[in-house]
């Protein structure tokens, strides 16, 4: 599928995303959440808003989209767009500095064996230093736009919960005034917005479904919408219905024809399906990417997914 042929499957839908200037998109793993932040983000940059799109701590797809090293310094990757993948150890010492500020003795610390020991063992920490390194960029305010590629389902629901469980266990104290500033910056609900990723089968949408309550119970946050991933080229309508009913009923069984109908009306209703179930469990608009299935590696990808979800951004 070329890029214009990508434009060209809007529905008349709009996903205002720009509007606040934290999103954070989350799904299942694997549903191609890298790879709609980064188009995100340079759609964000077509609207000549200075973004960054981030990872937290992960082994970096950003950086194969981008087709060059990102490290824990925003980067450069296209005109307005900066990337990052942030990382708990190159935040820590910043994080510490911040709670206690005695540089010398917080590098002595952090070199510490127990230390590296106890941060390789109590996950929370290092999910509270890349929420911090996260929320320095927010609060200097050099971007329009940041857009955070989270974890998968269950981990980013423990990671928009950590500040909150680090305010219950400490109360008080420069750590907990800490978590409670980030908690009140980055995942302010006026400042902050959830995207959703989803796949058109039963049981990832099942799974969207799922997360999206979780998301509720867990944050302030809204959720502005999902993207429905790997979708059929497009939606087949009455006329394309009637035409297809027929090819099934004349063509003859096992023609090339017949098996191209009966494709093209599968996943129709497949999608049909899914899109319905998410819309009316989640209360969200559903936003189609259709499976992009000629393209010439991921940066390849990342343009027509960029092309094809322009149609919706606002
Ligand atoms: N619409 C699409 N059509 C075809 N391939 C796609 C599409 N969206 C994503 N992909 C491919 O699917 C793979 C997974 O995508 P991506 O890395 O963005 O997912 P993810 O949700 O970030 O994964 P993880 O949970 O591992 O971080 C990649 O190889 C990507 O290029
Ligand atoms: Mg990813």
């Amino acid at each position: 599928m070329t890029e214009a042929a990508a434009a060209t499957l809007a529905r008349d839908r709009t996903l205002n995303l720009f509007a606040k200037p934290m999103t954070y998109v989350t799904g299942k793993g694997g549903v191609g959440k890298t790879t709609i932040a980064a188009a995100m983000a340079l759609l964000a940059a077509d609207q000549r808003r200075r973004v960054l799109v981030c990872e937290l701590g992960s082994d970096g797809h950003l950086a194969r989209l981008f087709g060059r090293t990102i490290d824990h310094e925003p980067t450069s990757v296209s005109p307005f767009v900066d990337a990052a993948n942030f990382s708990a150890e190159e935040g820590l010492v910043a994080t510490l500095t911040s709670v206690l500020p005695v540089e010398r003795i917080i590098r002595a610390v952090v070199q510490n064996r127990v230390l590296q020991m106890f941060m390789e063992t109590a996950p929370s920490v290092r999910e509270a230093v890349l929420l911090d390194a996260l929320g320095r960029h927010f609060q200097a305010k050099k971007y329009d736009n940041i857009i955070v590629d989270l974890p998968a389902s269950g981990h980013a629901v423990t990671m928009l919960g950590v500040p909150q469980m680090i305010m219950k266990l400490m109360r008080r104290g420069p750590v907990a005034k800490k978590a409670e500033a980030l908690e009140a910056e980055i995942f302010d609900p006026a400042r902050a917005q959830i995207l959703l990723v989803a796949l058109p089968e039963a049981l990832p949408v099942q799974e969207t479904i799922e997360l999206s309550q979780k998301l509720v119970a867990a944050t302030r946050m809204g959720q502005v919408g999902i993207v429905l991933n790997s979708s059929a080229p497009h939606l087949v309508d009455k006329k394309e219905q009637a035409l297809l009913d027929k090819i099934k009923q004349e063509a003859a069984q096992g023609s090339e024809l017949r098996r191209h109908a009966l494709h093209l009306l599968q996943a129709a209703e497949r999608d049909e399906k899914a899109l319905r179930e998410l819309a009316q469990a989640t209360g969200l608009p559903v936003f189609r990417l259709p499976r992009i299935e000629d393209a010439n590696g991921f940066q390849d990808i990342l343009g027509i997914a960029k092309a094809a979800l322009a149609s919706y951004v606002a």
